[in-house]
């Protein structure tokens, strides 16, 4: 090949590239909620910070993808009849399959069904990725409940999403655990950007000091930037809201957890523009079809 035709080759790869990008409709953020250690208010923050985007006037999409007991449902008070599973099987299709909860918030019921997103065929995929992309071309933001830890279909979904949040509560091990969880995504899976979230802490300044603690021991041994998101204070009103089955900031819009969600969603909002990394929603849906698990 002469040096003309393998640079027309080039830039017909480009305009491929640049034409499917310019094609991609949806622009709404993809922010995973993550966590090393199990309990420390994963789904109460999904929930929550998404009530708190909607009042903001985001349009929000949750992703259960929390393949053990997500809780997302029970938190919710909603039962789904139809999950993930229908939608591969082609009985339901992805609207189908949504739930609309407090908030004019939507959930996908996926826990169920979602690994075997990797194991689809061509036709399949295809069929999936067109039926998601009609579902979040009107979507702001899709915030994803993961499920604890390092197993593979978490690192999945951090990897493949926009914006890593990850939640620590003051215990020790909770925070031990978070730095293991992001070196593991940096080394192995080159998530570079971390968002950190402490919660149950007593108060603002428990919270920035455990930012600071591991924030010191991250540069000094890991090649990733975290940012600090604020925290949520320890407030019982969260575990009356849980046994009610109801969102906290509905229930107890003056509690203070209510009001460190709306601080952090405003947060989130203005955050847009300058920390956002590239890619957008079509962008995670492909990439979560079209990886493997490792
Ligand atoms: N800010 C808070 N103040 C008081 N209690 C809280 C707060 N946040 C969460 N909790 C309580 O902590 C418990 C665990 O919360 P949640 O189920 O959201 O955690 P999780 O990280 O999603 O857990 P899992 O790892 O099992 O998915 C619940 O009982 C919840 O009520
Ligand atoms: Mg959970």
């Amino acid at each position: 090949m002469n040096q003309k035709d393998s640079s027309n080759k080039v830039i017909s790869l480009f305009n491929k590239i640049e034409d499917k990008n310019n094609n991609c409709k949806s622009n709404a953020r993809v922010i995973s909620i993550t966590s090393g250690k199990g309990g420390v208010g994963k789904t109460n923050i999904v929930v929550n910070l998404g009530f708190a985007l909607s009042r903001l006037g985001k349009k929000v999409l949750i992703l259960d993808a929390d393949l053990g007991l997500g809780n997302l449902d029970i938190l919710l008070g909603i039962a789904p009849k139809y999950n993930f599973s229908h939608v591969i099987t082609g009985e339901k299709t992805i609207s189908d399959i949504t739930i609309e909860v407090p908030g004019k918030m939507k959930i996908i019921p996926a826990s169920s069904g979602i690994q075997e997103l990797t194991r689809l065929s061509q036709e399949q995929k295809i069929r999936i990725l067109t039926e998601l992309d009609l579902m979040i071309d009107p979507v702001d933001v899709l915030l994803i409940d993961t499920a604890t830890g390092i197993s593979s279909n978490v690192m999945y979904f951090n990897s493949a999403a926009q914006e890593v949040m990850v939640v620590v509560s003051p215990e020790l091990t909770s925070i031990t655990d978070a730095y293991a969880l992001m070196k593991l995504l940096s080394n192995k899976y080159s998530v570079k950007h971390f968002k950190l979230l402490v919660n149950m802490a007593k108060n603002i300044q428990e919270a920035q000091e455990i930012f600071r603690n591991l924030n010191l021991v991250v540069k000094k041994f890991l090649d990733i930037s975290i940012q600090y998101i604020g925290h949520v204070s320890f407030d019982e009103n969260v575990r009356k809201s849980v046994k009610r089955q109801k969102v906290v900031s509905e229930l107890y819009p003056d509690t203070r957890a209510s009001k460190c969600f709306e601080s952090m969603a405003k947060k989130i909002c203005i955050s847009r523009e300058s920390l956002l990394p590239k890619g957008n929603t079509n962008f995670f849906w492909e990439n979560v079809l079209h990886k493997k698990h490792n």
